[in-house]
């Protein structure tokens, strides 16, 4: 061997192991200083603790009704989040699936009804339409967005569709204006799943007024929380009505508490929910702007890394209620790290990830039809041999390569995101 080219070996392989000392450096000083200062969620002080002492001192531990109100906070809080979410108005209820479950059951989706749902979304989106005995059917999703392709929606309309849910996945819009002209063709109704989008604006519009109702979650990964909780909104008093008895076991609106005069249940939402909502929804605004920002700067940096691509923002949409931010990354480019692999790095170094939704045709209960007794599904576009990842392809390639961090890692410092992107970076070496 040449002397010149033993000393291209030598700094090569100097290279090599200096390179792989500052990962290891990184690693390290990660552990030391990144893990500790993540921001933990949920976020609260003092006024949680004394919100909720004030509830039970006041011994008003229920709402009552319109008419004998018994604790206050329900309804304060009604009145506040419509506000907030620019509709006219607002049903609390404990849970965002049972909020979707009643904004269906009042516009009157029942018995065999088809129902279009976004594959990409938690199992309630679709559970809800099961329990109301209608039939969900999936629908993929765009590439680049994530959220439902509103392009494949006429293809999926029968006779028996009768309504449509978009799913607002990390609080980026579904492309409501268009997905509107479809439904007012087909005389369609439409609930938006906003259980990711509280804040989301689209077209100088807040999600959830697009439809002919929204709805939300307040469950405790969620950008504003209580733990459990979930609220309808809508601009159309006669639905509100509707909701409103639905959820508070048919009792018609400041009519007498003992008279029932139709079907309902019971989903109202607690005082404790409720005080603790109004002080989460103080602290909101901060925080959405926060995230809105970092999720601005780790969009660009994160997209400058070859074999890393982020959830594109749907045009037209100005605000995002980024309840997590997912991302995708080509194995090739990191060595051919699988995606459990690329999680494993992540979490062990102490960058926390959440796990991405596996398609709705993908989970159990719809590949088996585990349902409800005595409904057909067989006019679905799931279940057995048509559960299968070829009939979805775009959902299917997403989320075999998709990594989401929680909406907590946007409340960071620019220095904690800095050490995630040279964190991501090193993974490729
Ligand atoms: C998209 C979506 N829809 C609905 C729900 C249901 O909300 P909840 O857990 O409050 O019932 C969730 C909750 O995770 C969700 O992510």
């Amino acid at each position: 061997m040449k002397p010149l080219s033993v000393l291209l070996n030598i700094s090569k392989i100097a290279h090599k192991i200096f390179a792989n000392e500052i990962s290891i450096i990184l690693i390290m000083s990660f552990k030391q200083e990144g893990k500790k200062n993540f921001p933990t969620w949920p976020i609260y002080d003092n006024n949680e603790i004394n919100a909720l002492n004030n509830v039970i001192k006041s011994g008003k531990w229920w709402c009552g009704s319109p008419g004998t109100h018994q604790g206050e906070n329900v309804w304060i809080f009604q009145e506040q989040f419509a506000k907030f979410q620019e509709s006219d108005y607002c049903i609390a209820v404990f849970n965002g699936t049972v909020a979707i479950e009643a904004a269906l059951i009042a516009l009157g989706i029942g018995f065999g009804d088809e129902v279009i749902v976004s594959n990409y979304t938690f199992v309630a989106s679709a559970s809800a339409v099961i329990a109301t005995n209608a039939i969900p059917i999936f629908c993929d999703i765009n590439a680049d967005t994530f959220v439902m392709d509103v392009d494949l929606i006429e293809k999926l309309i029968t006779k028996r569709t009768k309504a449509i849910i978009p799913v607002h996945l990390a609080g980026n819009p579904v492309e409501m204006d268009k997905l509107r002209e479809i439904s007012d063709k087909y005389n369609l109704k439409v609930i938006e799943d906003c259980a990711h989008a509280h804040g989301s604006i689209y077209k100088g519009k807040k999600l959830g007024n697009w439809g002919d109702s929204g709805t939300f979650s307040f469950q405790a990964s969620k950008v504003l929380t209580s733990g459990e909780g979930g609220a309808i909104i809508c601009n159309n008093e006669l639905l509100a009505d509707t909701i409103y008895s639905y959820i508070d076991c048919g009792r018609k609106k400041n009519g007498y508490g003992y008279s029932h005069f139709s079907y309902g249940t019971n989903y109202r939402m607690t005082e404790y929910q409720a005080a603790i909502l109004l002080e989460q929804i103080k602290k909101f605004p901060a925080q959405h702007k926060l995230r809105n920002e970092n999720a601005q700067y780790l969009m660009k940096e994160l997209n400058a890394i070859e074999g890393i691509k982020t959830m594109k923002i749907t045009s037209g949409a100005t605000k995002l209620g980024w309840y997590v931010f997912p991302f995708i990354f080509d194995p090739q480019k990191f060595g051919g790290l699988t995606k459990e692999e690329f999680n494993t790095q992540l979490n062990q170094n102490g960058i926390p990830t959440d796990n991405c939704y596996p398609p709705l045709h993908s989970l159990d209960c719809f590949k088996e039809v585990k349902l409800r007794k005595g409904i057909s599904y067989s006019h679905a576009n799931w279940g057995g041999n048509k559960s299968n990842d070829k009939y979805f392809p775009v959902v299917s390639d997403i989320y075999s390569r998709s990594i989401e961090f929680p909406q907590e890692i946007l409340l960071s410092s620019r220095d904690q995101l800095d050490l995630i992107i040279k964190f991501v970076k090193s993974l490729k070496s």
